[in-house]
């Protein structure tokens, strides 16, 4: 393998997702060509902790032999046969794995490749279904505010943020976002406000789509599970669909399988992605309650959904999802997230009582730095002093998180914690003034 060749390729083909062209300028990427446990190597064989795992989505780290195992074994069998028409063991396991893990099983599965994808198929479902009832005037969406749930135009409708989706603007679903968020003001006034919305509302709105307790990419908003109880029981005594956005939160990020748990609520759909094959092979879904899906008839033939991708449910994948399921059970990850949970949490708390920092977030596996506004640029040095030490972070504006894989020993949660402290002391609180664009303060989304 000749490094500077990949260098040389990596610059002339290939685009990389969230990255500003002037960050690819200043610093050549790491190329990652190993993983092992909560690490990966770059090509010269240098490792870094995976503090973030990878975007979310690798709960059990990387090359778990079980999970490898299972891929292998699943290679031999059959690689890959359509749900059209047609169905496979693997999907079918898995379907009934996810619909047991809802609150009443009484559920439906509807496989996809990406988040994204997961939750168009649920926007879809939600207008479909009032039009299956008769009621086509159901035919917008409603979303928090600061919401992110991917970035196809559908998803990027329920999040839009002028600072990075204007050139689509005009393409965008019916939709709105709450006015107020818990952050803005108490919780009473924001349910308030969401009171309001949701009431003037009411007959156009098809669904409100929600990430359940953490807005991830808003920068690990913490909100409490008493909000999220009371906008779903809005949405039910005014006939709005509720669906939870679970791709970064479930799979035993919060603690709990799923986030939306914590509320004690029963979403009329779930979506699943990123860690449902541990980050190992793309797959997602949205898990759909037999009462919708009941509505799906071919009597009248429009009523029938026609919708999905050739990679659905691809049994390769499936095959993954399943032994991450059954792994999990294994080896009790869920009560594990937990208890590393309250760990991360007494590890990560006194840093807030730093000059620079505003607040320290935790829930679950996930902990949450942001950085007082005034001082700009400090989440990116702490991200820089971070990698040179050898943990892969990355920042949301003014905001530094560990996503740390849910097998993360505790020792090495606590060396990262240490590391972030270090990180945070050892950096400059200087303001930077010369930052040519805001973008390049996200270029690292
Ligand atoms: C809550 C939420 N929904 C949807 C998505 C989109 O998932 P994907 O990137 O797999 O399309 C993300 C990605 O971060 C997410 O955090």
């Amino acid at each position: 393998m000749n490094v500077e060749h990949y260098k040389k390729w990596d610059q002339d083909y290939v685009w990389h997702p969230y990255t500003t062209f002037s960050a690819l300028e200043n610093t050549p990427l790491p190329i990652i060509s190993q993983g092992k446990g909560i690490y990966l190597y770059d090509i010269n064989g240098t490792p870094y902790v995976d503090a973030i795992a990878s975007w979310w989505a690798c709960n059990l780290g990387h090359s778990h032999p079980r999970i490898v195992n299972a891929i292998k074994k699943q290679c031999d069998e059959l690689q890959h046969s359509i749900l059209g028409n047609l169905s496979h063991p693997p999907a079918i396991e898995l379907a009934k794995e996810l619909a047991h893990k809802m609150p009443d099983s009484d559920c439906h599965v509807h496989f996809a490749s990406d988040g994204a994808s997961a939750v168009e198929t649920a926007l879809k479902i939600s207008l479909q279904y009032w039009y299956n009832l008769g009621m086509s005037k159901k035919i917008k969406f409603l979303s928090l505010k600061e919401a992110y749930h991917g970035d196809t135009l559908a998803a990027v409708s329920m999040g839009y943020q002028e600072t990075f989706h204007r050139p689509f603007k005009e393409m965008l679903l019916r939709s709105d976002q709450l006015p107020v968020s818990p952050y803005d003001a108490t919780e009473e006034e924001a349910l308030c406000q969401a009171e309001d919305v949701i009431k003037q509302h009411r007959d156009e709105y098809a669904a409100m789509l929600v990430e359940p307790l953490c807005q991830g990419a808003a920068g690990m908003r913490i909100y409490s599970a008493n909000y999220l109880h009371k906008l779903y029981e809005l949405c039910k005594k005014h006939d709005i669909l509720f669906i939870a956005d679970e791709i970064a939160t479930g799979m035993g990020r919060t603690g709990k399988m799923f986030a939306f748990e914590h509320a004690n609520i029963i979403p009329d759909m779930v979506c699943v992605g990123k860690g449902l094959s541990a980050g190992y092979l793309p797959i997602s879904a949205a898990i759909v309650r037999n009462q919708i899906h009941e509505t799906f008839s071919d009597q009248p033939t429009d009523h029938t959904f026609y919708h999905g991708h050739t990679f659905a449910g691809n049994p390769l994948a499936a095959a993954t999802a399943i032994e991450t399921l059954r792994t999990y059970a294994d080896d009790h990850i869920i009560e594990n997230a937990h208890k590393l949970g309250i760990k991360l949490e007494i590890f990560l708390r006194p840093l807030a009582i730093h000059p620079s920092i505003k607040e320290v977030r935790c829930l679950g596996m996930i902990g949450a730095i942001e950085f007082k506004k005034e001082i700009t640029g400090k989440a990116q040095r702490v991200q820089k002093y971070m990698k040179n030490h050898g943990y892969l972070v990355r920042p949301l504006g003014q905001v530094i998180y560990v996503m740390l894989p849910l097998i993360t020993p505790e020792k090495a949660l606590e060396a990262t914690v240490r590391t972030l402290a270090r990180a945070v002391e050892e950096t400059s609180n200087a303001t930077i003034n010369t930052c040519k664009h805001r973008a390049e303060l996200f270029d690292d989304l």
